[in-house]
């Protein structure tokens, strides 16, 4: 199964669609791993309903100084740049310490900003690229991995960790023409590309569709405005696929396909 970025601009429900495929996935019988890639936002693991590990990846390592003088003596070594931080591993291999399991949702955070002039986010795009990298999957499992809003991790890379790319597309003129531009970031990283419009009704939907078949921006599903979610995630709340109309079933296997 792939491991996959969900990107989208600010507010576009890439955490959402995460809790909800998540859950999909878990109900087929097949484990999954959520990956926090989202250095701001806290709610993730609410949504999900796992909670937090008791470490970040970034703190597992040893904290930002510790990173920060690996990544730094990695680029020194004159063609050693591509030494890898993590060894290969699988899922099981993963320590408890940095992955809440609950079932077979595992849900792990890269690293937080924590500190006023604590540095840029940038430690945190290079070891989450290496993770991806080395972690492997079978045929049963899942990687899916949250971002921050807009296109930064493919600046930073991380999208070469992953087997594709989906992207959020909510119904707004911002998200259409960020739309081209992921599809050709992603092309260029060699990744397959396709895209969920979420929060539409009947009519918001029709506009995005001519809006993104005009651009030949592949449509993988479509998730509609539930105000029961919305309150339930205002509240706090985990979410669930019974808040929402239409199949999650059917976007996974979309996904899938266009591996
Ligand atoms: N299909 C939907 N129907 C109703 N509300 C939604 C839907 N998808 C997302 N939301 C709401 O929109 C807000 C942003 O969603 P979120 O998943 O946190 O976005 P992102 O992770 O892209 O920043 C949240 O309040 C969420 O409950
Ligand atoms: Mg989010």
């Amino acid at each position: 199964m792939p491991k996959m970025v969900i990107c989208g601009r600010g507010g576009c429900g890439k955490s959402t669609l995460i809790t909800l495929m998540a859950q999909k996935i878990e109900e087929q019988g097949k484990k999954v791993l959520i990956v926090d890639s989202d250095e701001s936002n806290l709610g993730l693991s609410i949504m999900v309903g796992t909670g937090p590990a008791e470490k970040t990846l970034m703190d597992y390592m040893g904290g930002r100084p510790v990173v920060g003088a690996k990544l730094r003596a990695r680029i020194k070594k004159e063609g050693d740049e591509k030494v890898p931080l993590f060894q290969k591993s699988s899922l099981d291999e993963l320590s408890s310490e940095f992955v809440s399991w609950n079932g077979k949702k595992g849900f792990m955070q890269i690293g937080k900003i924590e500190h006023s002039h604590e540095g840029c986010a940038c430690p945190m795009g290079a070891i989450a690229r290496d993770f991806l990298t080395n972690l492997t999957v079978n045929d049963n499992e899942w990687v899916l991995v949250d971002t921050e809003a807009g296109v930064e991790h493919f600046g930073r890379g991380i999208v070469g960790g992953v087997d594709s790319v989906v992207m959020v597309v909510d119904p707004s003129n911002d998200a259409v023409l960020l739309s081209e531009k992921i599809s050709g970031l992603s092309k260029e990283a060699g990744k397959p590309f396709g895209v969920i419009l979420n929060r539409v009704d009947d009519e918001t939907k029709t506009i995005l569709e001519d809006a993104l078949s005009k651009k030949n921006i592949p449509i993988l599903g479509v998730i509609p405005y539930s105000i029961t979610m919305a309150r339930e995630n205002l509240k706090g709340n985990r979410l669930d696929n019974n808040m929402i109309e239409g199949d999650v079933g059917e976007i996974l296997n979309k996904v899938e396909s266009q591996q």
